[in-house]
């Protein structure tokens, strides 16, 4: 068993504030994990701690095997981990087109375009290429967020509440692509609620107060004690 990403006894503090309580897991190479756990209790933390944003007020993080805490978002981007966050940030102005041009700059530039434009095209973007980013969905902003990500050549990406506000279809869709990738690329996926990444995922990992509360199969989460607690009221756990 290999893993691409690894966080040993990850804390993160603001002031008072523990978002990352010594947290430690794996994550293995070409998986989809799901990322879980009520709001405020350190999922984009963790993100941000992994692509470079944060260096972790202690702890370590291994990215293929390297020590790569506190390395700048640049140079993590170079080395293939790209992340996306909650709102889509897409340039504006921008067409997709142009978006994802700029991204494949990062690296080997034809290539990376040429991949890109095609994976567009196999994912139902081809007519959005040259429109901006205002008159898409969010669901097709969400794709083209992912495909800008595959763009950098990023091996690893994290998806920050990728289904957020999307219809049941649409998340259908979008699990649908990021299922046909996996294996090729690994994707840790942020919710906080269950249903998509239980569908999705094969392993799952629970914060809950910064605090790594489990991890698992979906079926060994939905039976967890702590788990059911923390959802009880705001997710039906039974039809997850
Ligand atoms: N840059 C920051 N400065 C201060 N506090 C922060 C910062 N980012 C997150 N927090 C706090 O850390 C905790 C975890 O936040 P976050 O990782 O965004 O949670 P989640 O993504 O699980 O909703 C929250 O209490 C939040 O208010
Ligand atoms: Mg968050």
């Amino acid at each position: 068993m290999t893993f691409i990403l690894q966080l040993q006894n990850v804390t993160q503090r603001f002031g008072g504030v523990l978002a990352l309580d010594d947290v430690s897991l794996d994550i293995q190479h070409g998986s989809i994990t799901g990322l879980i756990g009520p709001n405020g209790s350190g999922k984009t933390t963790a993100f941000s701690v992994i692509s470079g944003f944060l260096r972790p007020t202690a702890g370590q993080v291994f990215f293929d095997g390297h020590n790569i805490t506190g390395i700048p978002p640049h140079e993590m981007a170079q080395r293939g981990v790209a992340r996306t966050f909650q709102t889509p940030q897409l340039f504006a102005s921008l067409t997709i087109r142009e978006t994802l041009e700029v991204a494949a700059s990062m690296r080997d530039k034809h290539d990376g375009l040429y991949n890109a434009l095609h994976t567009a095209n196999e994912i139902g973007l081809r007519n959005k290429l040259d429109h901006l980013p205002s008159e898409l969905t969010t669901a097709d902003m969400r794709l083209v967020e992912i495909v800008k990500a595959f763009a950098t050549g990023a091996r690893l990406v994290l998806l920050d509440e990728v289904f957020a506000g999307l219809s049941s279809t649409e998340i259908d869709r979008t699990a649908a692509v990021i299922r046909s990738f996996a294996g090729e690329k690994t994707f840790v996926i942020i919710e906080h609620r269950m249903r998509a990444v239980m569908a999705l995922c094969e392993h799952v990992h629970v914060l809950i107060y910064g605090r790594l509360a489990a991890s698992g199969t979906p079926c060994h989460i939905t039976n967890h004690p702590e788990v059911i607690a923390a959802y009880l009221g705001t997710e039906d756990l039974a039809h997850a």
